[in-house]
């Protein structure tokens, strides 16, 4: 039985002062779930994070890192300074930073190595346009995606990964796919996970879907067969998110 994983991406919001205000409403909320839960905060709130989230079982991660160790990359943060803050989680290849800054799949997949090397539980996104999912190419996209993305990993490597479908379209619209339709992903991201890693590995590989999650949809999306939890972008930064996380 794979556990269920609740990760917020709290994206470019929160303060420091904000980070604690809202870590002191959510954690007691939070005290005993059934879930994984993770917090992915902004690089300046994570140590008032980790200070909010000590004694409970609530994980911190970052939601980007650089794929070196150290070096002249101004600007940028490296795998080695998240661990040694007590960070456990790291997203990477968010839409986002695919969109807005660049990111492709080689520069991930070297990212995920690295976090990988370093002990950090890699949340890998992938997901579609609404131009590639009306053009009927979603999986193809987001299986090319994984390949490029997991290349090179090892079987015991993948069970260290969670993998987030985020179909763009969906992300800050309100509009959620449907749980057909995200479950019809998920099944078809195992089947690629199983041809790359074998199926007992990819049966192990938790599988999160993101987009629009809120309290209403998370439990009807939550209990398909191959979505093991949700990556929540708005919800998380509300009261909505312990919510999302009993569902
Ligand atoms: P929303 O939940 O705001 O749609 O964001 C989803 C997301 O991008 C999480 O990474």
């Amino acid at each position: 039985m794979r556990k269920k994983i609740i990760a917020g991406n709290w994206k470019m919001n929160q303060t420091p002062m904000q980070a604690k205000q809202l870590c002191d409403m959510l954690c007691p909320q939070l005290e005993h779930a059934a879930a994984d839960v993770v917090f992915c905060v902004p690089f300046t709130d994570l140590q008032t994070v980790l200070d909010a989230v000590q004694g409970t079982d609530i994980a911190v991660g970052a939601q980007n890192m650089h794929f070196a160790d150290q070096g002249a990359y101004t600007g940028e943060i490296s795998a080695p300074m998240l661990k040694e803050m007590g960070v456990s989680y790291v997203v990477l290849g968010h839409s986002e930073r695919r969109e807005y800054f660049a990111e492709t799949d080689s520069a991930i997949n070297q990212k995920v190595k690295q976090a990988l090397a370093y002990g950090l539980t890699p949340i890998v996104c992938c997901g579609e346009t609404l131009e590639q999912r009306e053009a009927n190419i979603t999986i193809e996209w987001v299986r090319m995606q994984l390949k490029l993305d997991l290349a090179g990993l090892s079987e015991q490597q993948a069970k260290g990964v969670v993998i987030a479908y985020e179909p763009i379209w969906a992300i800050g619209t309100g509009k959620t796919a449907t749980k057909e339709q995200a479950q019809e992903v998920c099944a078809a991201i195992r089947t690629v996970l199983g041809e790359m890693f074998g199926k007992e590995t990819a049966e192990q590989i938790r599988i999160q879907y993101g987009g629009s999650v809120n309290a209403k949809n998370a439990a009807e999306l939550f209990a398909m067969p191959d979505i093991d939890g949700g990556l929540v972008g708005g919800a998380s930064l509300k009261e909505e998110f312990a919510q999302i996380v009993r569902s």
